[in-house]
């Protein structure tokens, strides 16, 4: 078949892969190829068996790939061929020199720029999905445009908010695309190539454009903002166990106003994830570079709240279960950063778990779909902690549960069949809020809720 564009994504990632198959699938005149230097995600995403769960998606890459979507590791070739290159690549939070810590870590990013210039022989669309520091375009651009082959490379900034487990829903029906680009006209006109890609399936009026540097600012702040609801609820929940004030029918209460809204003000263990805390971080550390002290440390409490959310959560379960917990068997239900992914970065489970462990409890973790992930956060505790997709026997004979992560399993499970193969006093922390608590303390247990009253039998 003869494409009439031929569009390249480099990194096959959480965004790269989910994007490009939407992409395809509803670009059929589009030929759509990932590339990745990592072999082994790329032979998976030519298998059926996906490198990350993600609902609907192997649905969506079986109905397009081998027609117009294609993964491949073969970079130079698919530069060379490609009109518009999508780069999705991992910018991390830099863990060595300069801004180690805060800063983000460019150097896969750049790579691409310098693939990019080596490869081509015609000009092209560089469009940054990956999320990056305001004003990174104009670095790109410097590193495009040094190249001695008279072409030229406009960069638009079209940064993704898909969350994971959602994501095939978020990419069919997004609350909006954004497409920055620079405001001259070969800005425009490579703009209007992005826009007539999502025109596709995208109302035009969720299509918004902006200057470059809106476009990549506005994906720090969407990120900051979220974060930041989790974190004022999260807040808010500590001092509703100070007042036996219940957290839920607060977040009700408040969300109710239209001008909150509900979402985004459930109080949990703490957000986890590849990216609040790293876009976050990403913002601080632009804010500080540019003298705003007092801004950066607003967003900075952001973080020092999750923190704390998570500390406080571990030192309950210490507290309640009479201030030891040696060789106690304690289940994890969950570890995943959220329901519905298999992903774990940055997921509270992680602090948790080595916080349990490190009190020398005996860890059972139990998410089916997290386990190899999980597997190798916790490596190092061998022999101090196992992994047991089933919940029941996971539980068995555990003096304590903690609900990690709010996969829906968990909600149906048999808590009276639980109760009895469990140790006495027999614990639930609930670090979701996503169990019917009166009813688990009618059966006997003592339930620890978050932002709730606790029900206790002693
Ligand atoms: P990821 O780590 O899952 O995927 C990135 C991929 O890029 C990896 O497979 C890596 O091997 C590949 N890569 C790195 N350098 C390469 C190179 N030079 N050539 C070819 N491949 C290369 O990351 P992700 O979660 O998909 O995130 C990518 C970007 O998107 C990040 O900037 C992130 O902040 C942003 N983002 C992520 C999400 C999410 O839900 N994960 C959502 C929105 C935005
Ligand atoms: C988030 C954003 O929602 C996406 O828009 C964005 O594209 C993405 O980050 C990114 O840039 O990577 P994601 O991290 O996949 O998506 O998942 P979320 O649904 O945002 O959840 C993040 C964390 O917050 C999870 O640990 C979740 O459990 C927690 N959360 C969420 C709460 O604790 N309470 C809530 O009310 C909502």
């Amino acid at each position: 078949m003869n494409f009439t564009k031929n569009i390249l994504c480099i990194g096959a990632g959480y965004v790269g892969g989910p994007t490009m198959a939407i992409i395809a699938l509803k670009c059929p005149e589009y030929k759509v190829t990932v590339v990745d230097i990592n072999e082994d995600r790329i032979t998976s995403w030519n298998s059926d068996n996906l490198p990350i769960y993600e609902p609907g998606l192997l649905q969506a890459v079986q109905a397009a790939r081998g027609t117009n979507l294609f993964f491949s590791t073969a970079i130079s070739e698919g530069i060379r061929a490609a009109d518009i290159i999508f780069v999705s690549v991992n910018t991390p939070t830099k863990t060595f020199g300069l801004g180690a810590g805060m800063a983000s870590d460019l150097q896969y990013w750049e790579k691409t720029a310098h693939q990019i210039v080596m490869h081509s022989d015609q000009s092209k669309i560089i469009v940054e999905k990956s999320t990056l520091p305001v004003r990174t375009a104009e670095a790109m651009e410097r590193i495009l445009s040094e190249n001695k082959k008279d072409i030229h490379f406009e960069v638009i900034s079209n940064p993704e908010f898909l969350a994971e487990g959602s994501a095939v829903n978020d990419l069919l029906e997004p609350d909006r695309v954004l497409i920055g680009s620079q405001q001259t006209e070969s800005g425009r006109q490579a703009a209007q190539a992005i826009v007539d890609i999502y025109a596709h399936w995208v109302p035009l009026e969720k299509i918004i454009t902006t200057n470059l540097w809106s476009a990549e600012l506005s994906k720090l702040v969407a990120n900051a903002f979220l974060a930041q609801r989790i974190s004022s609820i999260n807040a808010i929940s500590a001092l509703c166990e100070k007042t036996d004030a219940d957290v839920a029918e607060i977040s009700f209460a408040v969300g109710s106003d239209r001008r909150i809204g509900s979402r985004f003000i459930s109080a949990s263990i703490g957000f986890g994830g590849s990216c609040f805390k790293k876009d976050i971080l990403n913002l601080v550390y632009i804010c500080r570079s540019y003298g705003l002290n007092e801004v950066a440390d607003y967003w900075e409490w952001v973080i020092k709240m999750n923190e704390y959310q998570q500390e406080r959560f571990v030192k309950k379960m210490i507290k309640e279960m009479f201030n030891t917990i040696v060789g106690k068997k304690i289940a994890l239900l969950g570890f995943a950063f959220k329901a519905n992914t298999g992903d774990t970065r940055e997921s509270p489970g992680i602090y948790v778990a080595k916080k349990l462990l490190e009190e020398k409890a005996d860890l059972v973790i139990c998410d089916l779909q997290a386990q190899d992930n999980a597997r190798k956060d916790l490596a190092g505790f061998d022999g101090r902690v196992c992994f047991e997709p089933d919940p029941y026997r996971a539980i068995e004979g555990a003096h304590a549960i903690a609900v990690i992560t709010e996969w829906d399993l968990f909600t149906k499970l048999d808590f009276k069949k639980i109760f009895t193969m469990m140790e006495k006093p027999a614990f639930i922390f609930d670090g979701r809020n996503i169990l019917d608590h009166q009813r688990l303390f009618q059966i006997g247990f003592n339930v620890f809720p978050l932002g709730k009253p606790s029900l206790t039998h002693f």
